[in-house]
């Protein structure tokens, strides 16, 4: 059999994020900020199809409806030989704070090497994720996780239960740099206290007073039954977790009827086991490894 007869071709989910906590710290010599978050990938996806073909040099041919797309920066980063025919399909809203680039940028990093038999290993990874956004490494871990420094810096915490929730992408863009530079001009009284100990974002403080149907639409969630409702990431997404899924559906019925045509997804949280679970399945992987990166079982 040819070594990679098997896994020429794949079909992927790339799964987007939320930060059920998150506090924006000092600011650092190189222009970032340090961080304290708690990121939890969702069921909301996107779809990837890669198929690879054996060539000497490397070369990408990107089909998407959205530009400027990371997932060509990654696959040139890891620098594998071969031509790669990629095909996005975009369903996690773009510039929500919901990691979606991100996510496709660390999907390409798992994705190419078993897809080529190449073995990489994890911190390789993570260097390289890093070097594409603050993000992209989270993705490489998933579940539930403590990230600190950039946001590079990860500590998988254990999985929660996969509690129901809802996300409202209200389509504002909300510029990352932008929301940074806002809260750096913020001053001690408007900035959320160092000892508070519920979960926030830091963030709503300066991306509510410009977009205040935003802090409206938090109150609708919490209305219909969330147990936390906030902004994800720099936003504009804003999303409520449920206990049930009763509760959750009930919710999404009424915000649908209210909210018109903004876009409201039902997900759910995904765990580090299932996350695991789904790379495996979707790059039909040694599974029986249970090896993380996936691996390819002809993998040099
Ligand atoms: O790393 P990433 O490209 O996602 O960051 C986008 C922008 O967000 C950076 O240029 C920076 O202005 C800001 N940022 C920051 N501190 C972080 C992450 C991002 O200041 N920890």
């Amino acid at each position: 059999m040819r070594k990679n007869s098997l896994n020429s071709a794949v079909r992927i989910r790339s799964l987007a994020k939320i930060n059920l906590d998150l506090r924006v710290l000092d600011k650092r010599p190189d222009g970032y900020h340090n961080l304290r978050t708690i990121f939890q990938t969702v069921s909301l996806a996107d779809y990837i199809e890669i198929s690879h073909t054996p060539a000497r040099r490397l070369t990408v041919n990107l089909t998407s409806d959205i530009p400027g797309n990371l997932i060509e920066k990654a696959a040139h980063l890891l620098d594998i030989p071969g031509h790669f025919d990629i095909r996005l399909t975009k369903r996690i809203p773009m510039g929500g704070g919901l990691g979606g680039g991100s996510s496709n940028a660390a999907a390409i990093l798992l994705a190419i090497p078993p897809l080529t038999g190449r073995r990489i290993p994890l911190d390789k990874l993570t260097g390289l994720a890093a070097q594409l956004g603050s993000d992209v490494p989270f993705f490489l871990l998933g579940g539930t996780a403590l990230g600190v420094e950039r946001g590079t810096e990860l500590y998988p915490l254990p999985d929660l239960k996969p509690f129901p929730a809802i996300i409202i992408a209200p389509g504002i863009h909300v510029s990352t740099s932008d929301a940074y530079n806002a809260l750096d001009r913020l001053t001690g009284a408007h900035r959320r206290m160092a000892n508070d100990e519920r979960p926030g974002n830091d963030f709503e403080a300066v991306v509510f007073p410009q977009h205040p149907q935003l802090k409206l639409m938090k109150g609708k969630l919490l209305k219909q039954g969330a147990v936390l409702a906030l902004m994800s990431g720099s936003g504009s997404t804003v999303f409520g977790v449920f206990e049930n899924r009763l509760k959750r559906d009930s919710g999404l019925v009424s915000l649908r009827k209210d909210l018109g045509n903004v876009k409201i997804f039902p997900v759910s949280f995904v765990g580090r086991g299932a996350y695991r679970s789904l790379w495996w399945r979707q790059l039909r992987a040694s599974r029986d490894w249970k090896a993380w990166p996936p691996q390819n079982r002809y993998a040099q």
